[in-house]
């Protein structure tokens, strides 16, 4: 479990248990050691499985004989998408022994989900002060931080400039990206009037990254939509250090490079003790957690003293990307997967994730317009492009408190101008969301469940954080309730919503890695 002694809090992890996972709820029984364990935190909100109206998607009543006939089309054509307990708990086994096999010195060149070793041990101890710049990429925006910490408090002050990542910059040359994110990074310095003394930072770059140190990581390969020239393979603080260096007006130390889900961890971990998973569900998804040391078989050179776990960043969208999955992936996963940028990869990512359920949707859509169960068969100019129908559509439609209320919906078929839709056909959009939305929470709760059973404390927290996370409304409780299905009855688990840890933990990171850098032995 997590030690929390003192003020002095290290993330080491004394695990009692065996690391073999056993199967879900009904087979797994944590050791009996982890049961006498003493936890400080009093006000832990224990999951219950809720079930409730939003839990399942909900098909339309039909007022006619044609539209019973079409509810029929529609529930073969989605059928797929309702996933079983039987699935949920293949896919919770399946996780396990995806994330073992990265972590194996044997089994880590051919794994899928590579669990990358982050080099990151500790949790601040809350006496840091200071302050501290982050550089936060990895979705549609970068950002620059200013991050205060205060000694003794556990909140911290942040200052924030958000900029668009652009398609172009995306897909061109590497350097650029990185001149683009020092050229921000000089601009906040100035306007916020930093300039003239020495800052240490902290760089959360959330894409799967070979680390060998905090501060030494290599892209292995770009995901979400980034295609830069020059940069996999390439180590990616020399990179950015490289393009500091242009800037004679910069005196930046970069300290440490860490993925988002360690961010949110950490952030998560600053203010709860028992926290020892972070997870992402935004533009991407992914999962950080914390590992016994004797079971990450990768570490490379020395290891710290008397640190006994360290944090792994699993990159587990890359889970199902040698047919795991395929069990459930539907005709529309695998034509939406045919025509991304990187076919065949990021396959669990694909199926839950914010940069592709709207794409998805609208593949199911137009499908269901082909076969005439929507807009009477009348093909919609702006559905029919490739992005025409973004994530944010499916968390507003599902927002319209029930399913006879129109608002959002209406307003969305607005914006795609379309200008005749039934209330049959507004029924059918949200079913087809719910579908959608459903199977992806349900599949996330599976991957959180395999990392609970697998940290296989007596109560852990999971930070959560994320645009998908955070703005569909009903996700979170049906990801819950899969959860709690699946994980061991010994196990009082919550997730709670660990904002801005890419900022907050990129800060945190670069304050301890000094301290953390003198445990090392030689
Ligand atoms: C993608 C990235 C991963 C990141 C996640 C969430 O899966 O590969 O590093 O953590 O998106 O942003």
């Amino acid at each position: 479990m997590l030690k929390t002694e003192g003020r002095n809090r290290s993330l080491s992890f004394t695990y009692t248990g065996s690391s073999t996972h056993m199967g879900s709820k009904i087979l797994r029984q944590p050791d009996a050691e982890h049961l006498i364990q003493p936890f400080p935190i009093k006000e832990f909100k224990e999951e219950n499985e809720e079930v409730d109206d939003f839990a399942l998607p909900c098909l339309p009543s039909p007022t006619n004989p044609k539209e019973a006939k079409q509810i029929r089309i529609l529930e073969q054509i989605t059928s797929k998408f309702h996933l079983t307990d039987a699935h949920l708990m293949h896919i919770e086994k399946r996780m396990l022994d995806e994330v073992n096999r990265g972590l194996g010195k044997a089994t880590n060149r051919t794994a899928n989900v590579k669990s990358f070793v982050t080099y990151v041990h500790e949790i601040p101890s809350g006496r840091e002060s200071g302050q501290y710049l982050a550089l936060d990429l990895g979705g549609t925006n970068f950002r620059v931080i200013l991050v205060e910490l205060e000694a003794g408090s556990r909140s911290v002050k942040m200052k924030a400039c958000k900029h668009e990542v652009s398609q172009k910059l995306m897909l061109g040359p590497g350097e650029d990206l990185f001149d683009f994110m020092t050229g921000c990074l000089v601009e906040f310095m100035k306007d916020h009037d930093l300039h003239g003394r020495k800052y240490h930072l902290g760089f959360t770059f959330s894409f799967p990254t070979r680390q060998r140190q905090l501060d030494r990581a290599e892209l292995t390969h770009w995901t979400k939509g980034y295609k830069n020239a020059g940069v996999e393979g390439q180590d990616v603080v020399t990179l950015l250090k490289r393009s500091i260096n242009k800037r004679p007006e910069l005196d930046i130390q970069v300290e440490a490079i860490l993925n988002d889900t360690t961010g949110c961890l950490l952030a998560c971990a600053y203010k709860r003790p028992e926290c020892a998973i972070g997870i992402i569900l935004g533009t991407g998804t992914n999962a950080s957690y914390v590992e016994d040391m004797n079971h990450v078989e990768l570490y490379e050179g020395p290891r710290p003293r008397g640190c006994k776990s360290v944090v792994i960043n699993t990159e587990w969208g890359a889970f199902g990307n040698t047919g795991s999955l395929d069990i459930i992936r539907t005709r529309y996963d695998h034509d939406m997967d045919s025509n991304s940028l990187n076919p065949g990869k990021q396959v669990y990512e694909k199926l839950i994730s914010g940069m592709y359920l709207g794409e998805l949707t609208r593949y199911i859509l137009v499908h269901a317009i082909e076969l005439g169960i929507l807009f009477d068969g009348e093909a919609q100019t702006l559905l029919s492009v490739p992005g025409g129908f973004p994530t944010k559509y499916i968390s507003e439609i599902e927002a319209d408190p029930t399913r006879s209320t129109f608002t959002n919906i209406k307003q969305v078929m607005l914006e795609l101008d379309i200008s005749v839709a039934t209330d049959f056909d507004l029924q059918v959009v949200r079913y087809i969301c719910e579908c959608v939305s459903t199977r992806a929470a349900y599949l996330a709760g599976a991957g959180v469940a395999s990392l609970i059973n697998k940290v296989a404390r007596r109560r852990v927290t999971v930070g959560m954080d994320g645009s998908l996370y955070k703005f569909h409304p009903h996700l979170d409780r049906r990801m819950r309730s899969a959860t709690r299905r699946l994980v061991s009855d010994c196990i009082q688990f919550e997730m709670v919503l660990s904002e801005d840890g890419s900022g907050r933990g990129a800060a945190l990171a670069a304050a301890v890695a000094e301290k953390q850098r003198k445990k090392f032995i030689d």
